[in-house]
């Protein structure tokens, strides 16, 4: 798998110095694609059909089809795409291997810093062969979070300026990095401590949630419930500041 996310990231690299801006399509309102993310798309599922034949796919471009396969790869050949098409280095490719039930394995790969994020069920998580641990920090005054604004600015407005007042000033210190997937992962090495986005694809989470699981840190949804995987509102922590993140956002539905 990491194999397979070096060689899409070698290509999302090399694109870039091309693409041009006539190439790049807007999907949704500031939700943009280009040629890339689906040729990118289409050389991972080539390579992971090949590994497991059987096996179903859910992408982002939607390139390939997940049926009724019992295991299937959750894909996100390009996390960061508004990132990339502006030049800035944040971005990734990530890779999930699932069941019905949980992430049986995953990779996300940071393709500007060289850095190979992978966890396997009960393997422990791990970043370029050193293992990962998420930090201990439970002073919410001293945590570095990450609170990520999603696309739907409509939608979402309430709840963003909500989480930003109520941490601003608070926590140590806010950050937004424009890809779920590398953020995720920023918790699971204790980069971040915490950080929260709702509106996001499962491939946007999948392989970094389980990064974060083996890290020894937390993922839930909104409401703290732990069935997060079919669902797109996330926070993602070390464990001990969980709670301060599910309070902040529920003090807002009570505020409503
Ligand atoms: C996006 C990034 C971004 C998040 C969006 C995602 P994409 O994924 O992860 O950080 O705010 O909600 O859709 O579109 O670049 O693959």
């Amino acid at each position: 798998m990491c194999k397979v996310a070096h060689e899409a990231g070698a290509y999302l690299k090399s694109e870039q110095k091309i693409l041009h801006e006539d190439q790049v399509v807007e999907k949704h309102n500031h939700d943009y694609v280009s040629y890339v993310d689906q040729s990118s798309e289409r050389l991972v599922v080539s390579r992971l059909k090949a590994i497991l034949p059987d096996s179903g796919f859910l992408t982002e471009e939607g390139t390939a089809v997940h049926k009724d396969e019992p295991y299937w790869w959750v894909i996100d050949p390009l996390d960061g795409t508004t990132n990339y098409i502006h030049g800035y280095h944040n971005y990734a490719v990530s890779i999930a291997l699932r069941n019905e039930h949980e992430i049986l394995s995953g990779v996300v790969y940071d393709v500007c810093l060289d850095e190979c994020f992978y966890a396997w069920k009960g393997g422990g998580s791990w970043l370029n062969g050193k293992r990962l641990h998420v930090n201990s920090d439970h002073d919410i005054s001293q945590a570095l979070l990450g609170i990520e604004l999603p696309y739907d600015a409509n939608d979402y407005r309430p709840t963003g300026l909500h989480l930003i007042n109520h941490f601003y000033g608070l926590c140590g210190g806010i950050r937004m990095n424009g890809s779920a997937a590398l953020a995720i992962c920023n918790v699971a090495s204790g980069r971040y401590d915490g950080w929260l986005e709702r509106g996001i694809g499962q491939w946007d989470h999948a392989a970094a949630s389980l990064v974060l699981i083996e890290a020894g840190g937390t993922i839930t949804r909104f409401d703290g419930s732990s069935d997060y995987i079919n669902h797109g509102d996330i926070i993602a922590s070390n464990g001990t500041i969980h709670q301060e993140l599910v309070d902040a956002v529920s003090n807002l539905k009570r505020e409503e």
